[in-house]
């Protein structure tokens, strides 16, 4: 039987894998449990580079603890800093970014990323993506934070110019509860 639609997260991770290639440099700018991390790690290969961004020490610690079981730590580089900052710690150019917004599965959900710093990250983000780059958004607006992230995050992907990047909202319209949603942002080559 064919598969079903794939949710936002599996998404993500297919369009990433799509658009990426063995030695790219990504960003993830939501370690969270390092799921995403550990996925981006593989993907890139070993001439690849991971930058991971978390404001909790739980986040880095498990993601380190993971990748060093998998052995990718070394091709990955784990900052404990909000990715509204990512600028300060990132020269290199970009070829992916993703973000997984929200809160840590299991740990204090006042813990969320916000609409201010996350519109932030974004337009930094943009900043250091080469042409051909993609951003990959995952948004929760099953609670206040998400909502408000996903209405700006919209807003803000709507007015940017269509000669430079392709934009991409995919989310389901017809659902009882509130699934995930993904945003991707590509930069035009
Ligand atoms: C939904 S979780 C990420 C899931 C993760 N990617 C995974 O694979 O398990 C969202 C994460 O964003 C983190 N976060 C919240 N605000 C942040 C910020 N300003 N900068 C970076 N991370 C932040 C939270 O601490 C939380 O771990």
């Amino acid at each position: 039987m064919k598969q079903d639609l794939k949710q936002a997260v599996e998404f993500s991770h297919s369009i990433l894998t799509e658009q990426l290639q063995a030695g790219a440099n990504v960003i993830d700018a939501t370690v969270g449990n390092g799921n995403d991390t550990e996925f981006l790690a593989e993907l890139v290969g070993a001439e690849g580079q991971v930058w991971g961004f978390d404001i909790q020490s739980q986040a880095i610690e498990t993601t380190k603890d993971k990748l060093a079981e998998s052995e990718l730590l070394e091709r990955v580089t784990l900052i404990q800093v909000g990715h509204q900052k990512l600028g300060q710690y990132i020269s290199a150019e970009i070829d992916g970014i993703l973000f997984n917004l929200g809160y840590l599965p299991g740990a204090d959900k006042e813990v969320t990323t916000t609409v201010e710093t996350t519109l932030q990250a974004v337009k930094a983000g943009l900043e250091r993506l080469v042409e051909g780059g993609v951003m990959v958004i995952v948004i929760y607006t099953g609670h206040q934070a998400g909502k408000e992230e996903a209405e700006a995050l919209l807003e803000y992907a709507q007015g940017l110019n269509y000669k430079e990047y392709n934009v991409l909202h995919y989310h389901f319209i017809n659902q009882a509860s509130k699934p995930p949603e993904a945003l991707v942002i590509k930069k035009r080559g």
